[in-house]
């Protein structure tokens, strides 16, 4: 890093404009696509994620429920549901009327009160998980600004500094939420500013189909045993007399609190062994420090319950909520234990747009839907129709190494071989693209970049299911064939 190493690692991150063109003339679209791909890239920064995910994104005009289409009239299959933010579909009807209905009567009125942001907060007292029972709630506009405002909270309440999170965690990266974003690819944007420089601590996230412990012995699951590590590891960061966290002779820690997602979402669509919120919730007990979960992505119906933090039947002292809160309008909201919010004056915190009048009404008819009787059912029942149809593409297809699952939240992971795990990411890559060709998106992550994250919208159909199924099963040939397995 200091030697002249830096300078090469930007270098290697950068995109040309010639690297850009490229990818243009290749995109798997139509002309109309590349001009308005050609006139994005003459005005946004390169910085931006669509160069990320994909070569060149589709550019999308317009969209309906599960099904997007360009500005060439292409259809594509929405495994992405706008980053889990078009939860209820695109442009769905209930929420689009809402909105137009909303507008005819008041937009916005700074972060102040007003009937629909009272009704969203009373809501949203109502059905989390929150330790003790009584919760208060504070509005904020994206994910990040709800992290952000968890963490300010925290420390004040607490009077200590410090947070600790997983490794490959993602949070937000304004400048308050990076130093907890703990994935790998996203530091090298970050330094100078290292994340201890903040005050924040990480420790391994149990990750169990590729366990940062090493292989369980015989007669044990790689689940229970990660999650056993993990509970020693911690165990160890607060009991060593080493230890930056905790004196131990007067029982005194500096941690304010965990900020954790309950599923990791960012690297991969990961989810931890059974247990991991509980063992989380059990220490921060034990050492007198806040548990604070993000739900941003894994929130609101998106694993086949309301919170993922109720599959580990775990009360919090705070869950960060945003995406399909607002139904595609920005919104973000913070619920937490009522003493902590009520800890700090007036005016301790404020965002213009926080609250905003429009996206609460949304939110309000988001909150409607997703608490209606047997939604989360139906969630559930698509989410293993999806699933029983990867493992049958897992039988005629080795590079799919690992499914998780859980309702529509959906983590694949590829793998050269299934014994030695060995992370297929050259063949990630070609397969993603081989489907935007055919017509579906989605993203791919990953510690190791071999990761497929399938977010489709929780009303997608079943026929848009099967044709994701059937898009995938020729993908895995073509790779199969080009890589020759
Ligand atoms: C779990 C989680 N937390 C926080 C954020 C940050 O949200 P935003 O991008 O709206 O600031 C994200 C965004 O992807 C997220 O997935």
């Amino acid at each position: 890093m200091f030697d002249g190493r830096l300078e090469e690692q930007r270098r290697r991150l950068k995109l040309t404009p010639e690297e850009v063109e490229r990818r243009i003339a290749e995109a798997p679209f139509g002309d109309k696509g590349k001009e308005w791909a050609r006139r994005w890239l003459a005005v946004e920064s390169y910085g931006q994620v669509g160069l990320a995910l994909f070569k060149v994104p589709p550019i999308i005009e317009r969209a309906e429920d599960d099904i997007l289409m360009d500005v060439d009239g292409k259809e594509y299959v929405d495994l992405l549901a706008g980053f889990s933010v078009s939860a209820l579909g695109q442009c769905n009807r209930e929420i689009a009327e809402i909105i137009a209905a909303q507008s005819q009567k008041l937009v916005h009125y700074f972060d102040l009160p007003h009937p629909e942001r009272i009704k969203l907060a009373e809501r949203l007292v109502e059905i989390t998980p929150i330790k003790g029972g009584k919760a208060r709630v504070m509005f904020g506009v994206t994910g990040s600004d709800a992290v952000e405002l968890a963490v300010r909270a925290a420390r004040y309440y607490t009077g200590r500094p410090f947070i600790l999170t997983a490794f490959g965690d993602y949070h937000g990266v304004t400048y308050g939420t990076m130093s907890l974003t703990g994935k790998g690819g996203m530091w090298a944007y970050f330094y100078p500013i290292p994340p201890q420089d903040n005050a924040v601590g990480y420790f391994p996230f149990p990750y169990p189909y590729q366990c940062p412990f090493g292989s369980p012995p015989a007669g044990k699951s790689e689940e229970e045993y990660c999650l056993e590590r993990l509970e020693e590891y911690l165990e160890y960061f607060f009991g060593s007399k080493e230890s930056p966290y905790r004196e131990a002779k007067n029982n005194i820690t500096n941690v304010a609190a965990f900020v954790v997602e309950p599923f990791q979402s960012s690297a991969g669509y990961i989810i931890p062994p059974p247990g991991y919120l509980k063992l989380l919730r059990k220490l921060a007990d034990k050492y007198g420090i806040l548990l604070i979960v993000d739900e941003i992505q894994t929130g609101l119906g998106r694993t086949g319950k309301l919170w993922a933090t109720e599959w580990d039947g775990v009360e919090v002292d705070m869950l960060l909520t945003s995406k399909a809160l607002g139904g595609g309008l920005p919104l973000s909201a913070v619920v937490a234990r009522a003493d902590i919010l009520e800890a700090w004056g007036p005016g301790a915190h404020v965002s213009t747009q926080a609250g905003n009048v429009l996206a609460c009404a949304a939110a309000n008819k988001v909150l409607e839907v997703v608490t209606r009787e047997d939604f989360l059912a139906e969630v559930r029942r698509k989410g293993e129709r999806f699933y029983q149809g990867l493992v049958e593409l897992q039988k005629r297809h080795s590079l799919i190494g690992h499914i998780n699952a859980r309702g529509l939240y959906i983590g694949l992971e590829l793998v050269k071989n299934p014994e030695t795990r060995e992370p297929a990411s050259e063949e990630a890559a070609f397969i993603l693209e081989e489907c935007v060709k055919e017509g579906m998106v989605f993203e791919k992550g990953g510690y190791f970049h071999n990761r497929f994250q399938l977010i489709p919208p929780l009303t997608i159909r079943d026929s848009t299911i099967d044709r994701a199924l059937e898009i995938f099963d020729r993908a895995f040939s073509r790779a199969e064939e080009k890589f020759s397995r």
